[in-house]
């Protein structure tokens, strides 16, 4: 057996843990301490609320993102087909999986590029760990990524903490900043940054912007804990505990929204990390965020079919469009004008 684990033995852990296991922060999202004001007299029609919006150059009819997920395995592209294929039906965002796995072994692309196949109309995001950018990728496999599945804009995440608490973890983060600028410059389509659920502070964000970035999706804190995910795949007592220190590490998603709103106050943000309705959705667009995602929460519906996968994005649609009208907005735009209060 090799000391570390090859990528699709760690995507099929991935998976099983976060399906089996309980991974959550300590921490929440803060978005608690947010509410809307009701409005008792809304003068708007329900069914005339409007929650679409266009991005990248696509239409979505909800701010709804399928956050990066999977790929690699046969299983993993099972799932991709489904949230692929709900995402299609509904006409929401999605990401696929780091796709590491299929640059390295071409075999498994078929696992990452059926999502182009099954939804030829959704924006659609690639996804490597920019830390590769440190270990010898370039602006050709980030080309390679974005290709295999046709994708509008290339996701770089950030995951320094979990590469730190895993065993055999890519720790060398120095000078990657200057290696994003390089890829953003060159690079055909939008770069998106992304944390994987530790959030962004106002110095990230700061640095990220000055790379050229195109969105920063905060991935805070308040969700799935990737520090936990580690825990469970950890091979020894000592990994086990290096990763438990750090349930309860990072920015809530509230915080990292505002800290990247204040940092670099016109960049386009997606909020993403332990979102679990359309109303977090929705208070966080009131915060500043155009998108909304949720990892976790998806892939549990994608474990059981598409029609699952719909049902529950038909859900979280309506539940934005019930917040917009009980909030007295008939349109996003208009979410984000002193609808929220802090409590
Ligand atoms: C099974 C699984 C695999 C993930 N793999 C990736 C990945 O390859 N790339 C990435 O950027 N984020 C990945 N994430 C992180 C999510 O995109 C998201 O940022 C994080 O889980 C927080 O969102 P949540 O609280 O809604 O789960 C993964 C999440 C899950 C649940």
């Amino acid at each position: 057996m090799p000391k570390v684990a090859p990528i699709d033995q760690r995507k099929a852990d991935h998976i099983k843990i976060n399906l089996e296991k309980d991974v959550r922060s300590t921490l929440t999202t803060g978005l608690e301490n947010y509410h809307f004001v009701h409005e008792a007299l809304p003068e708007l029609d329900l069914k005339r609320v409007d929650p679409s919006l266009s991005l990248f150059g696509k239409r979505l009819a909800a701010p709804i993102l399928i956050s990066s997920m999977t790929g690699g395995t046969e299983e993993a592209g099972e799932i991709n087909q489904r949230l692929a294929e709900a995402a299609q039906e509904v006409r929401v965002a999605m990401g696929v999986g780091s796709q590491r796995a299929a640059l390295e072994h071409p075999e498994q692309t078929t696992t990452f590029s059926i999502t182009r196949k099954v939804a030829a109309d959704i924006l659609l995001f690639a996804n490597l760990g920019a830390v590769q950018l440190n270990y010898e990728y370039g602006i050709d496999e980030c080309r390679r990524a974005v290709d295999m599945i046709q994708a509008d804009a290339l996701i770089l995440h950030l995951n320094p903490l979990q590469e730190a608490v895993q065993d055999a973890g890519d720790t060398n983060f120095e000078g990657l900043s200057k290696k994003i600028e390089g890829i953003c410059k060159k690079l055909e389509v939008p770069v998106i940054a992304k944390e994987v659920g530790w959030g962004i502070s106002e110095r990230t964000a700061k640095l990220l912007a000055d790379c050229g970035v195109s969105a920063i999706d905060v991935a805070g804190a308040g969700g799935t804990s990737w520090s936990q995910v580690e825990m469970h795949r950890a091979p020894d007592e000592f990994t086990r505990q290096l990763a438990a220190t750090f349930v309860g590490w990072g920015i809530p998603t509230a915080d990292s929204i505002l800290n990247v709103k204040k940092a670099t106050p016109h960049m386009t943000i997606f909020a993403s990390g332990g979102l679990k309705d359309g109303l977090d959705i929705a208070k966080s667009i009131a915060l500043g965020a155009t998108l909304g995602g949720m990892a976790g929460q998806f892939l549990k519906a994608a474990a059981v079919s598409t029609e699952a996968t719909v049902e529950m994005m038909q859900l979280v649609k309506k539940q934005i469009e019930v917040t917009m009208f009980a909030a007295g907005v008939g349109t996003l735009e208009g979410l984000k004008v002193g609808k929220l209060v802090e409590q």
